[in-house]
This record gives C-alpha cells, sequence and structure tokens, in this order.
C-alpha cells in the first residue's frame, strides 16, 4: 500500500526510543513547560542557528502571537499570500488586523516580490491601479498603517527572502516567516526558521517535523522579544503566575510533545536526506515520463524540506484524470489549495474578488500533491508515476 504521508514507518523506526521519553515524562509528573521544553527549544534554535526558540501550542499560535509581540492590532495591515493554508492570514485577522493579500510565482508557489512592491505602494498612495486592495472605503484603507509581511515557504521551500527582507527594511515592515512547512529547508546554507526576522513553524503530525499532537515554535534573534513571547505564551505573565501584565493565550507547548519532538530529531537530518532523494526520483521519473506535468522547480541556492510534493497539470480535467488514474490504483493525492484564501467565506468582508490574484486561482485549478515522505522507497514512486500514463 502507498501511503500520502506514512507516520507508521517513521514509528516502527523510533517505537522504542518515543515510548521511552514519554514514559519518562509521565514519570516526572511535568506536563507544561519544564526542562523537556526548555531542552528542546535550545535543541531546535540551535539547528535553525538563531539566538532563540519559542515553543508553542500549534503553528497557528506561533503566528499570531508573533503578531501580538509585535503590537499588531485593528486598524493594522499585514501583506501575505492568498495560495496557503488558512493560518497564515487568519492570524492577522485574529489580532484585528487587515490581511493585504500578494499574488504568488507559478513556478516557486511563494510571493511574488515585484507583486509585493506593487502592493506596498498600492496602500500608501491608497491607488487600486497598481495593485488588487481589499474592496474597503477609500478612508479606511487611507486609514491602514503597514506594519509587516508574513512570506510562506509554500511546500517546503522558502520564499526569496533577500528580497522579501529588503521590501521591509525599505518600507518600515517586520518580516515573519511561516516556516510551518519548510522546517529543515535552507537558503544560502541558513536554515529556513531563520531567514527573516521572524520565523514560525508549526509541529502538527504531518509537517517535515511533526510531533504527537498539535505544537510549534517561534525563532528569533532578539532576547526581548524572545521574552515577550514567552509572556504572551502564558496569560502576558509578569515577575509571576499572577501578576498579569499584558493580554496572553494559554501557548504552550506540552513536555509530552517536546519528548517526541527531541526523538524525532535525533534522526531528522537523515529523514530529510531522504526526502531529497524522494524528490530527486520523482524529477527523474516524470521528466523520463514525457507527461504533461510540471514538477516542482527548486532554485540553486535553495534545498526544500519538501513537506508536499506537488505537481500542475495542463488544466482541472487533466488533473482529474491524474487524481482518477491514481486512484483507481489505490494510490492517494490531495488537492494543496483548491480554494484561494481571497475567495474563501471568511474573507469575504475584505471584498476581494475572482480574478484580483490569478496565479493563485489558475494554480488551484492545476495543482495536486503526490505521496511524499521518507520512507517512500524508489520503487513505489516509479509505480506512481507509471500508474500516472494511465
Ligand atoms: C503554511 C502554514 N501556516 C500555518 C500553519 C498552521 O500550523 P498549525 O496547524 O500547527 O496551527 C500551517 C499548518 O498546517 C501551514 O501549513
Amino acid at each position: 500500500m502507498i501511503s500520502f504521508i506514512d507516520l507508521q514507518a517513521q514509528y516502527s523506526r523510533i517505537q522504542d526510543e518515543v515510548e521511552q521519553s514519554v514514559l519518562r515524562i509521565m514519570r516526572s509528573g511535568t506536563f507544561i513547560l519544564g526542562p523537556e521544553v526548555a531542552k528542546l527549544e535550545e535543541r531546535l534554535a540551535s539547528y535553525v542557528g538563531v539566538k532563540h526558540c519559542v515553543s508553542c501550542a500549534s503553528g497557528t499560535d506561533a503566528l499570531v502571537m508573533a503578531l501580538m509581540a509585535k503590537g499588531v492590532g485593528p486598524g493594522d495591515a499585514v501583506f501575505t499570500v492568498p495560495f496557503t493554508f488558512m493560518a497564515s492570514a487568519e492570524a492577522i485577522a485574529t489580532v484585528g488586523a487587515t490581511p493585504v493579500f500578494v499574488d504568488i510565482e507559478a513556478d516557486t508557489f511563494n510571493i511574488d516580490t515585484g507583486a509585493l512592491d506593487r502592493a506596498v505602494k498600492a496602500l500608501a498612495a491608497g491607488d487600486r491601479s497598481i495593485h488588487p486592495l481589499p474592496r474597503l472605503s477609500d478612508e479606511q484603507i487611507a486609514s491602514l498603517k503597514p506594519r509587516g509581511i508574513i512570506a510562506v515557504d509554500l511546500f517546503g521551500l522558502p520564499a526569496d527572502y533577500s528580497a522579501i527582507n529588503a521590501i521591509a527594511d525599505a518600507n518600515d515592515l517586520f518580516v515573519i516567516e511561516d516556516a510551518a512547512q519548510s522546517f529543515g529547508a535552507s537558503a544560502n546554507n541558513s536554515r529556513a526558521g531563520g531567514l527573516a526576522e521572524i520565523g514560525c513553524t508549526s509541529f502538527f503530525p504531518a509537517k517535515p517535523l511533526g510531533c504527537y499532537g498539535d505544537g510549534g515554535a517561534i525563532f528569533t534573534n532578539d532576547p526581548a522579544f524572545a521574552d515577550l513571547l514567552k509572556s504572551i505564551r502564558v496569560h502576558g505573565q509578569g515577575s509571576d503566575k499572577y501578576d498579569n501584565v499584558r493580554l496572553g493565550i494559554t501557548g504552550r507547548l506540552d513536555a509530552i510533545q517536546a519528548g517526541v519532538l527531541q526523538v524525532k530529531l535525533d534522526i531528522f537530518d537523515d529523514e530529510m536526506e531522504q526526502r531529497q532523494r524522494v524528490a530527486a526520483s520523482y524529477r527523474r521519473a516524470i521528466a523520463a515520463s514525457g507527461l504533461d506535468l510540471v514538477a516542482p522547480a527548486v532554485p540553486e541556492h535553495l534545498v526544500s524540506a519538501w513537506a508536499q510534493y506537488t505537481v500542475i497539470a495542463a488544466d482541472d480535467a487533466a488533473r482529474s484524470e491524474f487524481q482518477s488514474r491514481l486512484s483507481a490504483k489505490g494510490i492517494p493525492t490531495a488537492i494543496y489549495y483548491p480554494k484561494a484564501l481571497h475567495v474563501q467565506q471568511a474573507f469575504a468582508y475584505l471584498g476581494y474578488a475572482e480574478g484580483d490574484f490569478p496565479v493563485s486561482e489558475m494554480l488551484g485549478n492545476r495543482v495536486f500533491s503526490l505521496p511524499m515522505h521518507p520512507y517512500l522507497p524508489d520503487t513505489q514512486i516509479d509505480e506512481i508515476v507509471e500508474a500516472l500514463k494511465g
């Protein structure tokens, strides 16, 4: 059987270590934060190559906490992409700010930095002819204060942070790297999570580094910002538990999840190598097949964490045909993301319309993801590509 993501194969490999680790934590009686979480945070910071890691309860909380720590709220605007998981834009709205969408590039699936530059200019000038803006009143648009950018490393591939950080610097904006899908990736040998001022990741089970429940982390080199995040993580805690100096959330990572993640970190480098093998084998097999499918492009200086292996079919009908061919052989596929965020009902209040972000919309009709995990043997990759031929 071919699995889309094979967590069972991974579990068989680490079963003894994980079970011992979880048992040790259960016997210790420390379930919230504590030494296991502190140790994990040290290891994660060192892996990413930043000074501080603040773990938290999910990738979504990581984004929300980072925005709260930046003091983002009503009247603020944050730029992000519409072709991503809901949380990237939802976090902006959760803190009361306004998401301003920017389209992506068709080949990397990541933010189009030319469009980002235009979006920043359009908002500053209140000029919709430069770039699509939320259809709020002219007064509302004029009163929005641009604060930051949430760039997403979609499917595991880092966005173009040299361009993004330059735009941010020129316009006094912060940058959050949504590295929920890219933990383990790198750009010019710098690890994802550390490519911008703030990095946020997710340990959702299906992510490249996943725990056995929900979890996340925030990365920063700024010690004061890390302290702020630690306070927000525990209801704005001040000098002690019942001193609340700001608003916060229950945003902590469970000690048991920290125990699971430590064991998974031990084998993570090897798993990353296996993901590279799987991606290379797909690329070779798809190229040799002559199929009308675009395999994902990885620019020279980047390494993807391959959270997903996403291909592009010629159109919607061709995609359905490929998916049915695979499904007939019991091979699972998934579509990330069939409906872009600017046309989701949750964001209808922003007044965006179909046609505002054509690349996101076009890819929503054409992409599908193939099974991708470190335990996928080359023989199964050949089987999948053979099945695609029908
Ligand atoms: C790009 C992106 N951002 C944020 C998140 C949110 O992470 P979580 O599910 O841990 O809240 C996800 C997870 O699915 C994601 O893929």
